[in-house]
């Protein structure tokens, strides 16, 4: 999209949040609810995205600086109209502009795009919703021929006007020039005596521009979050939509209602995920999975025909094909399985390397530790990999096994095939293929 660039109006206060943090930056699915609009227009293709941000700015900025954005500051929040008027040095003098807000997260990159269809050669262009209860929002206003002309706010509507029920959803395209020649015609002689934004139409209007509205069926896709009962609502319809589009791809959820997902899901084929299961960050599933009910997975990848049951908790690791975590599995970042490993119940991998077909079935702490493939890892097994200052590595080398209890007192290595007798406190490196083992006698008195 040459020449397309976002306004976002982000200064408002958001005193109804009752919160220290800019209500933009009120997170909707792990995401702030700025972040969804800058990747709604981002995913659009438009550039040079300016953002009116007041109340809370060094925040926002500091939140939101992985992006390209251009950052304007309204000091004073003297309505829609004024935002936008601050922005004016940053518009480009060719194309178009969107308006949105940055308190209404949901909005589709779809839905935008039958829009700027329907406005292509038009000068400006509103989008609209019909309400039920149109209450407190601007109406609008159409000529005899049926398009926009005006919009009206609520505080100044007579009656006849309050009970028209389409309604402003506050985006708008407009041609850049037009813009910022309608800007700055704003006055502030209206019941709330603010510069609003929505005057633009009727100056539009009255100018002989050419303008369309485009009526949207969703509500929900254009509302705005004003309390954290209203974002609870958008999160439960982000993810009920979410839920929904996976499933129509492909993905097998048993409860979908109690699955939540904060971030990005990817599956393959005939993936299923049973119920009260929360993946955050970005989660690859491959075909087959299955995840148990109750499961975490934050940040992870998991292979091909691999199966995590109840309970299990992953964060930062890659998974291999058919391996079994869990139930109870705590894996940990930095953790790599191989193929066809195994974890069970009660298990807590950190920053661990898993060859392929290993066990690690009952009850141990692996962390910063290589282990080779086809290792038996026993019930209740440590690694031992601080002393207080520092962290150490422990290597268990392909086919060893390492008995019950056994507490591997890092920096050690377990060599190819060793066999570890059950109870060990092991402080030096065990040779390949022997028996090593350090236990006190048993008496009997
Ligand atoms: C606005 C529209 C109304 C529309 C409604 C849809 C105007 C005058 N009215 O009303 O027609 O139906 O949205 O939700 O535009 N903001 C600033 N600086 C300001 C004032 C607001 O950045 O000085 C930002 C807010 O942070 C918010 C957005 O603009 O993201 C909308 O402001 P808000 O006060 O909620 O507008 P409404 O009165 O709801
Ligand atoms: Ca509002």
């Amino acid at each position: 999209m040459m020449n397309w660039q976002a306004l976002i109006l982000a200064a408002g206060k958001g005193t109804r949040m009752k919160s220290r943090r800019p209500k933009v930056l009120h997170p909707l699915a792990g995401r702030a609810m700025l972040q969804h609009v800058v990747d709604t227009v981002t995913h659009l293709g438009m550039r040079d995205n300016v953002v009116v941000i007041g109340h809370g700015a060094e925040m926002i900025q500091k939140a939101l600086k992985g992006n390209d954005l251009k950052w304007v500051w309204q000091s004073e929040q003297l309505g829609t109209g004024h935002a936008a008027q601050q922005a004016i040095p940053e518009l480009h003098d060719e194309g178009y502009v969107l308006i949105v807000y940055g308190d209404v997260p949901l909005i589709r990159s779809a839905t935008l795009q039958a829009f700027f269809e329907v406005c292509q050669e038009v000068d400006l262009g509103v989008l609209t919703v019909e309400l039920e209860n149109p209450t407190g929002y601007g109406r609008i206003l159409k000529n005899d021929n049926g398009h926009v002309c005006a919009i009206v706010e609520e505080k100044d509507a007579n009656d006849e006007q309050k009970r028209i029920r389409e309604i402003n959803t506050g985006i708008y395209v407009v041609k850049s020039v037009l813009l910022k020649q309608l800007l700055s015609q704003l006055t502030n002689q209206n019941a709330q005596q603010e510069y609003l934004l929505t005057d633009i139409v009727a100056l539009a209007a009255q100018a002989g521009c050419v303008l369309r509205s485009y009526s949207i069926d969703d509500p929900m896709e254009v509302s705005g979050v004003n309390d954290r009962v209203q974002l609870a609502e958008l999160e439960q319809y982000y993810q009920h939509r979410y839920r929904q589009d996976l499933m129509r791809n492909g993905l097998t959820l048993m409860h979908p209602d109690s699955v939540t997902i904060r971030g990005e899901l990817i599956h393959g084929m005939d993936v299923c995920v049973d119920a009260n299961v929360l993946m955050e960050g970005r989660v690859i599933l491959g075909d087959n999975v299955t995840i148990g009910p109750h499961c975490v997975l934050m940040d992870v990848e998991i292979a091909a025909g691999a199966t995590i049951e109840a309970f299990s908790h992953l964060q930062g690791a890659r998974i291999g094909e058919n391996c079994r975590i869990g139930p109870y599995a705590r894996i940990r970042p930095g953790t790599q399985l191989a193929s066809e490993a195994k974890v069970g119940n009660f298990v807590e991998l950190k920053k661990a390397s898993v060859g392929e077909n290993s066990k690690i079935n009952h009850l141990s702490y692996i962390g910063d530790a290589i282990i080779g493939a086809g290792v038996n890892v026993g019930a209740g097994v440590i690694t031992c990999n601080y002393d207080g200052v520092k962290k150490s590595e422990t290597c268990i080398e392909d086919n060893a096994f390492v008995g019950s209890n056994t507490a591997l007192v890092a920096p050690v290595t377990i060599g190819e095939g060793a066999t570890i007798g059950a109870g060990s406190t092991i402080t030096h490196s065990a040779p390949a293929r022997r028996l090593t083992l350090s236990r006190t006698p048993q008496y009997t008195h």
